[in-house]
């Protein structure tokens, strides 16, 4: 079965570990991308690669065109484009606040909202959500971050019972700490302590979020929605 499948963010790190996972299995899938180039590799084995910052609704709403022209209607939507701006809330400036809060947040609204209209009209629709474990647990110097993540567990379960009926289902993938650019930017010290708290003892890798997601997105999955899977190697220990 070859699904449309569009991946926010699936330039690099999570997002290019569930693109590949997608294209492996055979879908037909739709990669957005912020800056640079899309990797070549993915864009040689068939991926399309459409520039869209999820900040701005006009470009989400072209690159979905652009994506339903040559895919067709989007059948799974991965919202996985965020950000952080650490600093604890004494040095956090409004600023480092919205800017998380509209990437992350708004930003995932905009995607979801924008795919809605053809997953309704086709009366089916896999949408997964990328979360993290902070936004459970919480993590000093991250409220804003972990606000964000937070808030994509409200907005996942809320639209599950909104078009539960549509056949739509909405789940999220809460990743612990991944072996990715955005933890490469951690200081020793913050690594150190993490790992402390991770009882399987290591990073995750990015094909291991993928691997959560692409089961959400398949037929063994067909009767979840409103779920939180957490990939954190026991970190968030089911919260
Ligand atoms: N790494 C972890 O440990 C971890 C843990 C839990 C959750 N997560 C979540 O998993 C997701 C992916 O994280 P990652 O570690 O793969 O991060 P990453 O390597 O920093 O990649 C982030 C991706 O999001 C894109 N992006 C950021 N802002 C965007 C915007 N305004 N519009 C469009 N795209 C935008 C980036 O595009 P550019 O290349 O243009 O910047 C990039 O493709 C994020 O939502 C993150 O919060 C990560």
């Amino acid at each position: 079965m070859s699904r449309s499948v569009l991946v926010t963010g699936g330039n690099r790190g999570i997002g290019l570990a569930i693109a590949r996972a997608f294209a492996d299995a055979g879908d037909k899938v739709a990669i957005t991308y912020r800056s640079g180039e899309p990797p070549a590799d993915l864009v040689a084995l068939g991926v399309l690669a459409v520039r869209c910052d999820i900040t701005d609704a006009e470009q989400v709403d072209q690159a979905y065109k652009e994506v339903e022209a040559a895919h067709g209607n989007v059948e799974v939507l991965v919202a996985n484009a965020g950000i952080t701006r650490d600093q604890l809330l004494m040095r956090m400036s409004e600023d480092d606040f919205t800017a998380v809060l509209d990437t992350n947040l708004t930003g995932t609204f905009r995607v979801v909202k924008r795919a809605n209209r053809g997953m309704l009209r086709a009366r089916k629709g896999r949408v997964v959500l990328i979360s993290s474990v902070v936004g459970l647990l919480g993590q000093a110097g991250q409220a804003n971050y972990a606000a964000s993540k937070a808030g994509l567990v409200g907005f996942a379960r809320s639209l599950a019972r909104e078009l539960g009926s549509r056949n739509i289902t909405f789940n999220v993938v809460a990743p612990g700490f991944v072996d990715t650019d955005m933890t490469r930017a951690l200081t020793d010290e913050q690594r150190a302590d993490i790992m402390a708290q991770v009882p399987l003892a290591r990073y995750a890798q990015p094909a291991e979020i993928a691997a959560a997601v692409r089961f959400l997105a398949s037929d063994d999955a067909a009767y979840i929605t409103g779920a939180v899977i957490p990939v954190d190697g026991g970190l968030g220990m089911g919260h």
